[in-house]
């Protein structure tokens, strides 16, 4: 009989936390990981230090692996900048940091939520699809780096909550 090994696997810990300064190189690097087009630091530094700005981070086991970025405006929403890590992807992160995003935004007295996906973006767009977000338009040509469209994505709140 040989050994029996039981392979546990640990739990992690998370949790959400709003995005700080001191997040600004790990965000950068994961935005430079994530995009054809990143933003600059400077953009993200801009974005972090913004009154209008609202933007989650999450950690697992302390460390940052994804953010949303988003802009407010009165009731309105909109959601600039979403990214995991790409070690981390396919783990559910994404779903669970753009769920608690939501959450966070509807108790803030948000109604209205928008966003530009690249059109190729499949993974992303099944994501928004899966979260309540409808296709409401599309932007021609948004995207300069390859010529891509942009599908507009649209979310409301029922009044009900
Ligand atoms: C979009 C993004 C944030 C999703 O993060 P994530 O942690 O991988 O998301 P999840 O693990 O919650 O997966 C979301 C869904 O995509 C699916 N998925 C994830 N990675 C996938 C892959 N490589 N291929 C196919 N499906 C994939 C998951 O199965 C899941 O679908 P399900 O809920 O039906 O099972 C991440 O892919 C990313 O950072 N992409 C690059 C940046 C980007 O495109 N941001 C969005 C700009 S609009």
């Amino acid at each position: 009989m040989g050994n029996t090994h039981k392979i546990e696997e640990r739990k992690k810990t998370k949790r959400t936390k709003v995005v700080s300064l001191s997040d600004l190189n790990r965000v950068f690097q994961i935005e430079k990981a994530s995009f054809p087009s990143p933003w600059t630091k400077e953009a993200l530094k801009t974005q972090i230090n913004s009154p209008l700005g609202f933007n989650l981070g999450l950690e697992v086991d302390g460390e940052l692996i994804g953010y949303i970025m988003c802009l407010l405006a009165s009731d309105e929403c909109h959601i600039l900048n979403f990214a995991v890590d790409p070690r981390f992807r396919g783990r559910g992160y994404g779903s669970e940091l753009l769920s608690i995003a939501l959450d966070t935004l509807q108790k803030k007295g948000i109604r209205h939520v928008f966003l530009e996906v690249r059109e190729k973006n499949l993974v992303a767009l099944r994501l928004y699809i899966k979260s309540g977000f409808k296709i409401v338009g599309k932007r021609k040509r948004y995207y300069e780096d390859s010529g891509e469209d942009a599908l507009v994505m649209y979310l409301t709140f029922s009044a009900e909550g």
